[in-house]
């Protein structure tokens, strides 16, 4: 059978995803990457904060948001009330992909639908554990993997969407925020407004919590 289901444990715990994702084998990315990076923080935690994939810096110390769009998260969090510390971070693929360099970092590539559908057992397993009150999905790959290949963040960003029925989660989240991701903003011509926007959003997701 093919993507990561049978490196899944069948009953998970964080501790044990860390250790079987280093082993996962569920499709072809984990063959140029340094190593799997599972997602990240308190078990409980009340959001889930789902990337795309580990950047150059995560692949090399196998934790996600540590590079510079994880920066700009964190800051963005924190101006918004929430403790970067009791959020699980996490992302659609769990190895990252790339090809070439530009300069001393490697060129990111957005994984394929493939790669996406073959990491999902990993993301089912994660919400399983956290079993988090709310999503932010940042950004259009993150969007995709949970709303399928229709998504346009701006169709829904700022404001709380329910989890779709189609993954299947026995314990989904009550309800999801869509945004853009932080990378996008690192780009942007206006980054001023392109932050604002990004902590626009997540107010809501803030104030939602409970
Ligand atoms: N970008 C992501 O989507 N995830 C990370 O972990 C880092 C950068
Ligand atoms: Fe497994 Fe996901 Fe890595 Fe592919 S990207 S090898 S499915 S952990």
């Amino acid at each position: 059978r093919p993507g990561a289901e049978q490196w899944v444990p069948e009953r998970p715990t964080h501790e044990a995803l860390l250790e079987a994702v280093r082993g996962c084998r569920g499709c072809e990315l984990h063959a140029d990457a340094t190593q799997a990076v599972m997602g990240s923080g308190p078990p409980g935690a009340r959001l889930l904060v789902l990337g795309e994939q580990p950047g150059d810096r995560e692949d090399v110390e196998g934790e996600p948001f540590v590079g510079p769009a994880g920066r700009l998260l964190d800051r963005a969090l924190t101006d918004v009330g929430v403790d970067p510390a009791e959020v699980y971070r996490t992302n659609v693929v769990k190895h990252f992909r790339w090809s070439g360099m530009r300069g001393k970092r490697r060129i990111h590539q957005s994984p394929k639908t493939a790669h996406v559908a073959a990491c999902a057992p990993w993301l089912r397993a994660e919400l399983s554990v956290v079993r988090p009150q709310g999503a932010v999905l940042l950004g259009g790959t993150a969007g995709k993997a949970v709303y399928g290949s229709s998504f346009k963040v701006g169709e829904t960003r700022g404001r709380l969407v329910d989890w779709p029925e189609r993954l299947g989660t026995e314990h989904p989240p009550a309800w999801v925020l869509t945004t853009t991701h932080p990378s996008a903003v690192l780009r942007a011509d206006d980054r001023d407004a392109a932050y604002d926007d990004l902590v626009a959003d997540l107010r809501v997701a803030a104030e939602a919590l409970s």
